[in-house]
């Protein structure tokens, strides 16, 4: 018995032009690593250029279609830089992932007053600035948004509620936009992940004082698997919000 050859699997998102922002660390580095293996062209920012070279290279033979550049996205001038980068680069956005971000944990007896402008600034009006900026080109796309926001978005722990705000608020802004752009056929997900292995966990860890238990937490990669899994869904579906969490309590 003879078996044709089988053709090896087209990348599911080739044509597709990605930008991913918190790309030089943790969640977003998975992120845009895992896009670009999808075959989507992608833009890789965070503000640490070192980061963001490093991912390019882990990118293997996709890094051809994996641009960095750097910017600091509360930033209106890096901001402005970053979506004209976006559109010589990729031409027509498609996929716009926010995962950069910042967490400052303290009880509010002891808060820092500033540690919740700037966890606002990064967590909040950046995201909210950087999708106004490029929202026609994701109309025009029929595009995906996706927020990756926390289980903190849906209920404050204590000691976290600086932080827990304003992923509230960003939950907020993704459910009015969905509701906007649905018509135009622009897709908008909330993505709630528990505790994830990466230097941003690594630091609440230590800030609690207790050991790193790297065998139970879920890896950046499971939420980048999950982020591909809702771009390749048909367009006539959206998936409006998942959680995600370890399965065992870290
Ligand atoms: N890890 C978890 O357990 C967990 C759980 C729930 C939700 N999240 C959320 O997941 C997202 C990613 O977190 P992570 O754990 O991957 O953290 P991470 O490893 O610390 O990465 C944070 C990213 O945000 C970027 N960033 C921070 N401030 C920025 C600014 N002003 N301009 C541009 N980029 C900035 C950083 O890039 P540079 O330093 O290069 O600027 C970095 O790439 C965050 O929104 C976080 O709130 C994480």
């Amino acid at each position: 018995m003879t078996f044709a050859a089988v053709p090896a699997p087209k990348p599911q998102l080739t044509g597709r032009a990605a930008l991913v922002t918190g790309a030089s660390s943790g969640i977003g580095r998975a992120i845009a690593l895992r896009l670009a293996a999808a075959g989507a062209s992608v833009v890789a920012t965070g503000r640490d250029r070192g980061a963001l070279d490093a991912v390019r290279k882990d990118a293997g033979s996709a890094a051809a279609h994996l641009h960095v550049h750097p910017a600091d996205i509360t930033d209106s001038d890096g901001r402005a830089d970053l979506a004209a980068t976006v559109r010589q680069r990729l031409g027509s956005l498609s996929i716009l992932v926010h995962s950069a971000g910042t967490h400052h944990r303290a009880p509010m007896a002891d808060a820092d007053i500033s540690d919740l402008d700037h966890q606002y600034a990064v967590n909040v009006r950046a995201p909210y600035a950087l999708t106004q900026l490029l929202l026609p080109d994701l109309v025009r796309s029929r595009g995906d948004i996706v927020f990756v926001n926390s289980t903190q978005g849906r209920s404050a722990g204590p000691g976290i509620g600086q932080y827990a705000a304003t992923k509230h608020a960003l939950r907020a802004i993704a459910d009015s936009l969905r509701g906007e752009v649905a018509d135009a056929g622009v897709r908008v997900c909330t993505l709630m992940p528990g505790r994830t292995a990466t230097p941003m966990q690594q630091r609440v860890f230590r800030s609690e004082g207790r050991a790193w238990p790297s065998d139970t937490l879920m890896a950046p990669q499971d939420v980048a698997e999950m982020v591909t899994a809702v771009l390749m869904l048909p367009a006539r579906t959206t998936v409006a919000e998942i959680v995600m969490l370890p399965t065992r309590r870290p």
